[in-house]
């Protein structure tokens, strides 16, 4: 399925980008490992000297007999971006796919969040995935193919605490993500996103406060990340041709086609709207429709399977 395929994973030193690295190269891709090599809120720099995580993940890889390069460039960087497309032109002479997971977090509450904070989480997630998609899309286009999996978040699509900065960048993904496939759909490139559950250093960041959170950071470890490899990696493949502007949640086991946004209700009036018959009217209609303020763990109520 993916022989002979060139594909960049980016942020996949680490978690879960480094699964879907390993995957890729179990199944004969060649692999650009993409990984800035810093801490979960992006501020630490790599580490000096010696093995960084891409470095190992590319080792792991030509030990296992496959082929990979490493690339050390922020995605958040247009330039540095371009420079993880040229890499698998460079030296696998193609580009076939493109994975958006490189990551980092800078949660607090909004009423306290930073303007810094606030651009870090939207350069890295939202504006790193259009630079490296931007960066491989003229040579999807002459190809007539190409394949985009993007990582968002089921914070973004549901909801959670003190996540404005990464809520906005993840959702914005999604809207990234279906206009790509819109746009490019006539030349055969599809893009699609995956909202992914695992144990990672990334959801270790959750406070532990109460014992339900104890118990429930317990059950986050059965999730490992090597569950959400095999998803991203189909989604590129040519046996998901068909499969394009979607969104899947993957969680252990379980995968979840993902809803998206549709009119759930309809009210009409032949003589328009005031605030006075709004007032009257749209929340005995609405009222039970309205969508509750439920957050992530309100939707995702049970044990992962
Ligand atoms: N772990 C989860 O449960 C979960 C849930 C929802 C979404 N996600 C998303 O999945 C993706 C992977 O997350 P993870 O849990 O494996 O996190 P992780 O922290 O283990 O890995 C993220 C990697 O991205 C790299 N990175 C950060 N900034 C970068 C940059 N500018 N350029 C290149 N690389 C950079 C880091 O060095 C790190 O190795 C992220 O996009 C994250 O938002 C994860």
């Amino acid at each position: 399925m993916l022989a002979g395929k060139a594909v960049v994973v980016t942020g996949a030193g680490r978690g879960i980008g480094r699964e879907i690295a390993l995957e890729f190269a179990r199944r004969g891709a060649r692999v650009v490992v993409n990984d800035l090599g810093v801490s979960v809120n992006g501020a630490e720099g790599g580490e000096a000297g010696g093995e960084t995580p891409a470095d190992e993940v590319v080792r792991l890889i030509r030990e296992a007999g496959g082929e990979a390069v490493a690339s050390a460039d922020s995605v958040a960087d247009w330039a540095g971006a371009h420079r993880i497309v040229e890499t698998a032109l460079d030296r696998f002479g193609r580009i076939d796919a493109v994975v958006n997971n490189a990551g980092i977090l800078r949660d607090g509450m909004f009423h306290k969040m930073t303007e810094a904070d606030f651009d870090a989480v939207l350069g890295v997630h939202l504006k790193g995935a259009f630079n490296v998609a931007r960066a491989a899309a003229p040579h999807f286009r002459r190809q007539q193919s190409g394949a985009f999996v993007h990582m968002t978040s089921n914070s973004a699509l549901i909801g959670n605490l003190g996540q404005a900065n990464y809520m906005a960048a993840k959702l914005g993904i999604v809207g990234l993500s279906k206009a790509i496939a819109l746009d490019m759909k006539a030349f055969g490139v599809r893009s699609n996103c995956v909202s992914p559950s695992a144990a990672t250093r990334m959801g270790d960041t959750v406070p532990v406060a109460t014992e339900e959170q104890r118990l429930r950071a317990e059950r986050r470890r059965s999730m490992t990340a090597d569950r959400i490899a095999p998803l991203a990696v189909f989604l590129a493949s040519d046996a998901a041709r068909e499969v394009t502007g979607q969104i899947f949640a993957v969680r252990r086991n379980e995968i979840f086609l993902m809803s998206q946004p549709r009119p759930a209700r309809a009210l009409h009036r032949a003589e328009g709207w005031s605030v006075e018959t709004l007032t009257d009217h749209l929340l005995p209609a609405l009222r039970p429709s309205l969508v509750p303020l439920d957050r992530v763990s309100d939707v995702f109520s049970w044990d992962p399977v």
